[in-house]
């Protein structure tokens, strides 16, 4: 059995319920932070200035878990290439491709769930998606380049984020616009400290700006909230930070 939390059927569940069940099917007790919902679907329409980029032909979402940013990408362009390293995620994206339903079991309390119809909005055409099991540090070379990619709380869970921001370069087109969020939640279980893009107590920020400087110029940054049910009574709150970058020509 595998020991990545991202295999587990409990992770499976949260995020399937976090990607795709309606605002009230999550925030079920009245008064929590309602702006905080819908976070993949914000980051597909909200983080990239579709109006310039030149082309809207390929999209790759790295880190895409089950699959909700790929879908809402679709929207805008005509090939979004959703990518991750869990075969659980992936498997659960294309049974979405598919179907476009899936069934998942939402946590209430104790023991107690609810079954939940969860869908993909009929008006995304969901042949423009295709999934992919991988490893976001050594992508497979052939896998071509895009107009724009987004990679939504990805770094701080890889091994080694320096080797994924080094290939960027080459998979994002000259004109093309990369999507990067984070709450930068360094762990060693993830990340070995050596490797927390804080090198010479620079903050994260500094270290991912270096890190792409200068083949990108960074066009914008925001604060982006979520909220992952847990359970009906509990919710973790997290403020990523949102950058918008464009590959220089
Ligand atoms: C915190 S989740 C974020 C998922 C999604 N982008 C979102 O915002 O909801 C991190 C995701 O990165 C994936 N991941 C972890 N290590 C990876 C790697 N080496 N390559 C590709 N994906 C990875 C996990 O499977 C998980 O789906």
């Amino acid at each position: 059995m595998s020991n990545n939390p991202y295999e587990s059927d409990e992770l499976l569940q949260q995020y399937l319920v976090f990607h795709y069940a309606r605002p009230e099917e999550q925030l079920t007790q009245k008064g929590g932070p309602a702006e905080a919902l819908d976070f993949p679907k914000r980051c597909a329409l909200e983080g990239l200035s579709l109006e310039s980029i030149p082309n809207r032909g390929r999209a790759l979402d790295l880190g895409c878990a089950v699959g909700r940013s790929t879908f809402e990408l679709a929207r805008s362009f005509g090939e979004v290439v959703g990518f991750d390293y869990s075969h659980a995620f992936i498997d659960s994206a294309n049974v979405l491709k598919d179907q476009g339903l899936i069934k998942a079991l939402r946590m209430d309390e104790g023991n107690s769930t609810t079954r939940l119809d969860l869908t993909i909005d009929p008006e995304i055409e969901r042949n423009r998606v295709l999934f992919e099991q991988g490893d976001a540090q050594s992508i497979r070379q052939d896998i071509g380049e895009f107009d724009a990619v987004l990679a939504c709380n990805l770094i701080c869970r890889l091994p080694d984020p320096m080797r994924l921001l080094r290939r960027l370069p080459e998979l994002v087109k000259p004109g093309g616009q990369l999507f990067i969020t984070t709450p930068f939640t360094w762990l060693e279980e993830y990340t070995p400290k050596a490797n927390w893009l804080t090198e010479d107590d620079e903050d994260s920020f500094s270290g991912l700006e270096s890190a792409l400087n200068p083949a990108f110029s960074l066009l914008d940054k925001w604060d982006m909230p979520f909220l992952i049910r847990e359970h009906a009574r509990k919710y973790q709150y997290t403020i990523a930070q949102a950058s918008r970058w464009v590959r220089q020509i």
